[in-house]
């Protein structure tokens, strides 16, 4: 045993793999955590908060970051461009969290114009001062990680790996897709051999969408570490082997406190997607308000025994931090086409 969760994770002799859900922006938050923590998923990441707005503005603290005690193991995920932003925030959640993490991946034009995400990829000299300028500041019972990309080589992603490993990471989170791929199958063998260049835990991203995939893939790869995103939104028992939402899983998300109707309801339609025939989930994905949405669930899948607050949700906004979460924000308010919003997520990533 060490003093971090995290680490005792990867170290447990009696895990096949750890099993992760990913960090995404809206989705990954308190609420959800809580549902799959209860099937079996070992990890949890946070949303990707902006570091520089997470410092600067109270509001964005409050709306981006939620936790309570039982909400561990768990990793803080920031967008950063410099060590100073991001030591900065991570000195003021450190002490909420198991650890914090460098998001190296996101493809969108926004983060790649301001020098985010996955522009970082080009300028690896940033990476490795953020991940020591917060070493010297932390003691090493936090860890400190980084979740990348593929480069377009498998030389220079492992020789990228090798150089990140050196600067005392914990961990490293490879989704195994460059920037440029949307929807080709993940790089297992790239993955296979990071996974055997370096010697700190490798977690796998991509294309989970099933129990029995995670262990084919760490079979293949080797790798310590399986993280799932799309897959676990739209089945939250996946870690669990459900093939499907399992129907006890509605049920604990009706009875998980929510504070806002949108993301309450954003989530029922990615679980519900399997378990409602197509006229019927036409029809849930319009509800606007929290009581119709759980009458329907009580009416269609016999659901009953719901937390009474859930029944009043309204509809503030969850998140401020930059223009980005903003957009989506506005969106929301405006007009809320549910298969739209659900597709156009999905694709900001991948
Ligand atoms: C809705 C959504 C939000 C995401 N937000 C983030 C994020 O905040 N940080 C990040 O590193 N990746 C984010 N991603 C990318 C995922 O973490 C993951 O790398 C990608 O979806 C591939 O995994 P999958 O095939 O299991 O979906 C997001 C993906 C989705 C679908």
């Amino acid at each position: 045993m060490t003093n971090n969760p995290v680490i005792d994770l990867f170290d447990d002799p009696n895990k096949k793999f750890v099993k992760v859900c990913a960090p995404m922006v809206r989705y990954s938050r308190l609420q959800f955590r809580k549902l799959i923590r209860m099937y079996e998923c070992d990890l949890c990441f946070t949303p990707m908060i902006m570091a520089d707005c997470y410092v600067k503005s109270a509001k964005a603290r409050a709306h981006e970051f939620q936790t309570d005690t039982d909400d561990r193991p768990l990793i803080v995920q920031f967008g950063a461009n410099n060590s100073f932003d991001f030591v900065n925030a991570s000195n003021l959640i450190m002490p909420y969290c198991d650890g914090v993490d460098l998001n190296c991946g996101c493809p969108q034009r926004w983060a790649l114009n301001e020098g985010y995400g996955a522009q970082l990829l080009k300028n690896p000299e940033i990476i490795k001062d953020c991940v020591r300028q917060l070493r010297n500041h932390f003691p090493s019972n936090k860890t400190i990680s980084v979740k990348l990309r593929l480069l377009d080589d498998h030389r220079k992603s492992v020789d990228l790996c090798q150089q990140i490993e050196a600067t005392g990471v914990s961990f490293i989170t490879v989704h195994g897709r460059t920037v440029l791929q949307k929807n080709e199958p993940i790089d297992q063998e790239c993955l296979k051999l990071i996974n055997e260049s370096v010697s700190v835990p490798v977690i796998l991203n991509g294309d989970i969408k099933s129990l029995s995939d995670a262990f084919a893939m760490q079979e293949y790869t080797g790798c310590r570490g399986m993280m799932s995103a799309r897959g676990i939104l739209h089945n939250p028992g996946l870690f669990a082997g459900y093939q499907n939402t399992p129907l006890s899983a509605v049920q604990d998300w009706l009875n998980i406190k929510h504070t806002n109707f949108l993301w309450f309801h954003h989530h029922l339609v990615f679980m519900c997607e399997r378990l409602l025939p197509k006229t019927a989930r036409k029809s849930f994905n319009q509800l606007r308000t929290a009581s119709n949405v759980i009458s329907f669930l009580e009416d269609q899948l016999h659901i009953s025994n719901v937390l009474p607050s859930n029944r009043i949700l309204g509809k503030e906004l969850g998140g401020t931090s930059g223009a980005y979460y903003e957009n989506i924000a506005v969106e929301d308010t405006v007009s809320f086409q549910p298969e739209d919003i659900v597709d156009s997520i999905i694709n900001l990533f991948d």
